[in-house]
């Protein structure tokens, strides 16, 4: 099932919680929230308190990326933020079965992202136990940069693991995401499409994620 996911990275932070419930209005799927901490990447957005607030504003799904260096040590209170989707990088410090296993046990959906320098093959091991797996299309950190079409191979790897084991997972794609590379990444096998800038920085967001939504249709 394809998903649209705003990241909120370029919305107006000014008017969050209303920006937060027009993206429900719009016809998003789910609203993705970046969380930086200026460690694991070099730049720092918000953190659970922030999402918390947001919370109240629209029952739309939160697809939560964590950009942070130790992920298990906040999972509990991103969850009680709010979080549906809890996604953290592989390359994170914090054990990642550990990580997963304390995601799953608050009732969230574990999902595991890799950086563009990453193997796909470093999420094989965890496939039998996320819902999602995120490939970064863009270095991790900062919004509106170019998409980068030389992850397409790990994104066909993965679909095609994932066949092969007969798991049917989510494949995020994030960074870059606007019709032309959201056709490009669903082609690829992508299901799940992240898009920053070419949503919230569109006259029309309706019409925006429409666009993206149609692209990515067989
Ligand atoms: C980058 C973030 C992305 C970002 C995408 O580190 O993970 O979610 O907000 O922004 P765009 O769509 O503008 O590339
Ligand atoms: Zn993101």
């Amino acid at each position: 099932m394809i998903k649209i996911s705003p990241s909120v990275l370029a919305s107006d932070f000014s008017i969050l919680g209303a920006e937060a419930k027009r993206m429900g209005e719009c016809g998003a799927d789910m609203l993705h929230l970046d969380v930086m901490d200026g460690c694991f990447v070099p730049n720092i957005s918000f953190g659970a308190p922030v999402i918390k607030a947001i919370r109240k504003c629209t029952p739309i799904l939160f697809d939560v990326h964590l950009m942070i260096k130790d992920p298990l040590f906040y999972i509990d209170s991103f969850a009680e933020a709010g979080a549906d989707i809890i996604t953290f990088h592989v390359e994170a410090d914090s054990p990642v079965s550990e990580t997963i296993d304390k995601i799953i046990s608050l009732g969230k959906t574990p999902s595991l992202s890799v950086r563009p320098s990453t193997d796909i093959s470093s999420v094989y091991p965890y496939l039998d136990k996320v819902g999602m797996v995120l490939v970064m299309t863009v270095e991790p950190g900062f919004g509106g940069q170019r998409f980068m079409p030389d992850m397409m191979s790990k994104v066909r790897a993965l679909r095609e693991e994932c066949k092969k084991r007969k798991l049917d997972i989510d494949v995020e794609v994030d960074g870059g995401i606007n019709p032309q590379t959201a056709e490009i990444a669903a082609r690829n096998g992508a299901n799940v499409f992240v898009a920053g800038s070419s949503v919230f920085k569109s006259e029309d967001a309706s019409k925006a994620i429409a666009e993206i939504r149609s692209a990515t249709l067989p």
